[in-house]
């Protein structure tokens, strides 16, 4: 098994490692410039739009080559249900942004990697995009080190004197403005084990329904607005699918997207979220103390990739950082 394990072709980027630090220690410094100790939000996707509970349940009629890790059990997990916007600073919904949507589930047995710190969580971390323009660590060292020092523009001029402009333009197209985050698609963007010697990406399909009008008039929390509006009477559903990776799809570089038609999603759970009342004060406070990472995960489910490997750091690194501050961790 741990022979096969190591036949996928996963190598490390360049100074991947003296990268990633950095990029760890730039997002903490911002952090504890932008906020007092006790308020320390996310650096990245720190404004939800709902913490909302949910029931994750692996289809009861899969065959037996996807019956794979979580997947095994035709069984039901509680889960929390993160939504977010990406941006590092907390903002107006009606700005455009991409839109993160994050997934918890609790009491889940079986091994872990051992670079999880929560022994009975799985976490799935998506975002309302299907690719990652910022594909490799490099890039997004660039973007959060240049971002920071300088200033965005400096980033961006670095991206057209290099001849990559593309990533500005995909950039730009990636943020939008849906009517409600329980209405779109998400991608987890990069790639995971399923397995022993295969690979998947992941994805939430929104169980087609009437799709909501964007209202003329948009408050600064509409798209809190929108789900309050819609669980307050009804509960809502995705499909939750997995894309198997074939010749030539890439692990190294999260930017190109893996083609559908080459290789269609498979639905292997839906993830129900019931009608409830999620505005609360313990909620938002729950919602700051949670703290998702890719690296809660079964080990048939192990994270990979550059990036993969990065986040796994970072998001550990800062999220006891930011749990510090607050007093809570
Ligand atoms: C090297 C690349 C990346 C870095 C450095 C990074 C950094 C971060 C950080 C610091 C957080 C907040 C963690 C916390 O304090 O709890 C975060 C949250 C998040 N990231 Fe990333 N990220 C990266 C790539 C990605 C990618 C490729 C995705 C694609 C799915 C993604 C999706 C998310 C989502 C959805 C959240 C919000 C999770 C929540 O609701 O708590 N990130 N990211």
């Amino acid at each position: 098994m741990v022979s096969r394990m190591a036949e996928i072709d996963d190598p490390q980027e360049r100074r991947e490692d003296a990268l990633t630090a950095r990029i760890a220690a730039t997002m903490r410094r911002k952090l504890a410039k932008d906020y007092p100790p006790a308020d320390t939000r996310r650096d990245a996707h720190p404004k939800h739009t709902g913490l909302l509970e949910g029931v994750f349940t692996i289809d009861p009629t899969l065959p037996a080559d996807l019956r794979v890790g979580l997947f095994a059990e035709a069984k039901s997990y509680k889960a929390w249900v993160r939504t977010s916007s990406a941006s590092d600073k907390p903002q107006s919904d009606t700005v455009r942004d991409v839109r993160g949507l994050a997934v918890k589930l609790l009491d889940v047995p079986g091994e872990k990697i051992p670079e999880s710190d929560e022994p009975n969580a799985q976490d799935f971390l998506l975002l309302s995009h299907p690719s990652m323009p910022l594909g490799t660590v490099r890039l997004f060292h660039d973007a959060i080190v240049y971002s920071a020092r300088y200033s965005p523009l400096v980033f961006a001029a670095k991206m057209i004197l290099t001849g990559r402009s593309r990533v500005l333009k995909e950039l730009d197209a990636a943020r939008i403005r849906p009517a409600s985050p329980l209405e779109i698609r998400y991608w987890s963007t990069t790639p995971y084990r399923f397995g022993a010697d295969r690979v998947v990406k992941y994805s939430l399909l929104p169980t087609p329904g009437e799709a909501s009008p964007l209202p003329a008039e948009l408050p600064e929390d509409y798209l809190t607005r929108a789900m309050t509006q819609r669980l307050a009477s009804e509960g809502v559903s995705f499909d939750f699918a997995v894309q198997f990776r074939k010749d030539g799809m890439p692990i190294h570089d999260a930017a190109p997207r893996w083609d559908e038609t080459v290789s269609p999603f498979v639905t292997v759970a839906t993830l129900t979220i019931p009608a409830q009342d999620f505005r609360t004060e313990q909620r938002d406070r729950l919602a700051e103390e949670l703290r998702f990472s890719p690296a809660h995960a079964r080990v048939e489910h192990r994270p990979i990739g550059p990036v993969n490997r990065a986040r796994m750091r970072v998001y550990r690194e800062n999220s006891q950082f930011r749990t510090h501050r607050r007093g809570i961790g």
